[in-house]
């Protein structure tokens, strides 16, 4: 820790001057969430934030379409991206073409977008949702039939979790999350009968089944907390155990590591230089602009 204090005071002291708050993502290295992170969270935690701070800047410790959806919601601002490729597999995995197409293939069938895609892709659905709110905004549109983009697992996931609604749903997958087997869970479970497993949505269908929680990163951080398992597994992006690790000393972490590289290309040296060269700044074609903006507060307004 002692050799990034020099980067993390320089951070901080640019942070004051230019008026900019750090938004960090749970998967963020310690050094950034605890460090230079102003304020933490799961995806919605980080939107509420964008669209709440008065600060001139924000710089987000995320990946893209988390920057691009602090954008929408704060358009005065300036947006920062210390790396612009950290992309995600399932924003690459659809395109607003896609969606189109879609649209015309199941014509009146309500479009809900995971947040994980572009702003593009927002524009051309009806609403948006996270992994801690997609059952309440599938259910709240009141149709027989929703279709859910582009995650298949969530989709899978929150089928199960409601019979109001007929899912259909997209090819997409996180390349992080789609790694986790249910054999690799039913060894780790053998191998210690007290291990607690809690697994992101993200996942798939039999790894959700085999774990005793499942929510976005900011519900398995608030499990943990609250429950103090002697001994668990966070079935997600492996940044995140070494972040509450920190903070409950006396839970013991299994660590299985499965990094997503797109997270892992944000840095304390690129948030600095973000910060030094106003780098690199966000932006989403104001037409875009108009219509993902709507998709994305119809979710703030239904599920806040
Ligand atoms: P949440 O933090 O909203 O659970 O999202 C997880 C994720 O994979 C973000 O890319
Ligand atoms: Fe995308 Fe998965 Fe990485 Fe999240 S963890 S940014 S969903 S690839």
């Amino acid at each position: 820790w002692v050799h990034y204090a020099p980067l993390v005071k320089a951070i901080n002291e640019l942070k004051r001057e230019r008026g900019a708050v750090i938004l960090a993502h749970n998967y963020m290295t310690p050094e950034i969430f605890h460090c230079v992170g102003d304020f933490r969270g799961d995806s919605l935690q980080l939107a509420k934030e964008a669209a709440r701070t008065d600060a001139k800047v924000i710089v987000q410790a995320g990946v893209h379409f988390m920057a691009e959806t602090s954008k929408l919601l704060s358009p005065d601002k300036t947006v920062l991206i210390p790396d612009p490729l950290a992309g995600c597999s399932l924003a690459s995995s659809i395109t607003a073409d896609d969606v189109r197409a879609l649209r015309a293939a199941y014509p009146g069938v309500p479009i809900v977008t995971y947040v994980n895609t572009s702003a593009a892709v927002k524009a051309e659905c009806d609403i948006t949702c996270t992994s801690s709110n997609a059952v309440k905004i599938v259910e709240g549109l009141g149709a027989p039939r929703v279709l859910l983009i582009p995650d298949q697992y969530l989709a899978k996931y929150v089928q199960t979790q409601t019979d109001k609604v007929e899912i259909i749903t997209w090819k997409g997958s996180c390349e992080v999350h789609e790694r986790f087997t249910g054999d690799e869970m039913e060894a780790m479970r053998a191998a210690d009968p007290g291990l607690k497993i809690i697994a992101h949505p993200e996942c798939p269908p039999d790894v959700i089944e085999a774990s005793d929680f499942t929510g976005s990163t900011a519900a398995m951080i608030d499990w943990v907390k609250t429950k103090r398992p002697a001994k668990v597994v966070l079935v997600t992006e492996c940044s995140m155990a070494s972040n509450v690790a920190a903070e409950v000393p006396d839970v013991e972490f299994v660590r299985p590591c499965n990094l997503c590289p797109h997270m892992k290309r944000i840095s304390l040296e690129k948030i600095y230089e973000a910060l030094l060269y106003n780098r690199y700044e966000v932006t989403v074609d104001p037409t875009v602009a108009e219509k993902a903006r709507r998709a994305v507060e119809r979710s703030r307004s239904t599920a806040s």
